[in-house]
């Protein structure tokens, strides 16, 4: 069952991605195949520059590949128009950063409402499925806070409910846990976990080897490749 191509919730067949600026090239990413599927939360473990973020912007439709296809929900991106493409981001795809990149003169209510409001729902059905999504991170009672009035942990959680109010298929996580002191790590990954294994696709970007354990796959970036298997460096830890 998880295995099955069903589950199968974004995939990058033959991916690559390079960057030229002038006449240099720069390969962030060589060919890629790789699946992602509901109810697994993968880490993507590796080194500053291996290509881990250039990995997530290909999986969240942020950039084309250079070379190879990205596919969300069985769709091939390359073949969608620019309002398909912007329809996939906001409906299927959440996405969740180190910095949390909360609205600062926002509530914490407000900024779970924004990904609906821009999907024109209207603001008492948006108010309505935003307070659901906070209350699924436990953030209720801190909800009319401002983002600077909450902790790092807690403005995650509020990021988290603001990624999964959409009811996305994938949450695309980049070093979601690298602000937070060891306690909030903790909290931050369980939402993560529980959220996986309530169906979702779960992404997780990290140098962190303490995030293993809430792992159900992991993969590796060494260098632009991607590997099931860690370099000799990632086994040290
Ligand atoms: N927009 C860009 N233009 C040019 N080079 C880039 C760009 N984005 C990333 N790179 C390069 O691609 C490589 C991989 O970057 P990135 O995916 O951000 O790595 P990581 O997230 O693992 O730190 C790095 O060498 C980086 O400098
Ligand atoms: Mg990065």
């Amino acid at each position: 069952m998880e295995h099955s191509a069903e589950n199968v919730v974004a995939e990058l067949t033959g991916a690559s991605k390079e960057y030229r600026t002038g006449d240099t090239t720069i390969v962030a990413l060589n060919p890629t195949s790789v699946q992602f599927r509901a109810a697994e939360l993968t880490l993507i473990i590796g080194p500053s520059g291996s290509g881990k973020t250039t990995l997530l912007s290909l999986l969240g439709c942020v950039i084309f590949p250079t070379l190879g296809t990205v596919k969300i929900l069985n769709k091939e991106i390359n073949d969608l128009s620019p309002s398909e493409l912007a329809g996939v981001r906001l409906n299927s795809i959440g996405f969740v950063f180190q910095s949390f990149n909360l609205l600062s003169p926002l509530s914490a209510l407000e900024n779970v409402m924004q990904p609906l409001l821009l999907m024109g729902e209207s603001r008492k059905n948006a108010r309505e499925r935003a307070m659901k999504a906070i209350e699924r991170v436990g953030m209720t009672s801190r909800m009319r806070n401002l983002p600077k009035e909450l902790s790092g942990g807690q403005q995650q959680r509020v990021a988290i409910a603001r990624a999964l109010v959409t009811e996305p298929s994938i949450l695309l996580c980049d070093e979601p846990t690298a602000s937070l002191d060891a306690r909030s790590v903790v909290t931050v990954m369980d939402e993560l976990k529980h959220l996986s294994t309530h169906g979702k696709a779960v992404a997780v970007v990290t140098h962190d080897p303490r995030l293993k354990p809430f792992a159900d796959r992991i993969i590796y970036v060494n260098n632009g490749t991607v590997t099931d298997t860690p370099s000799s460096d990632d086994l040290l830890h």
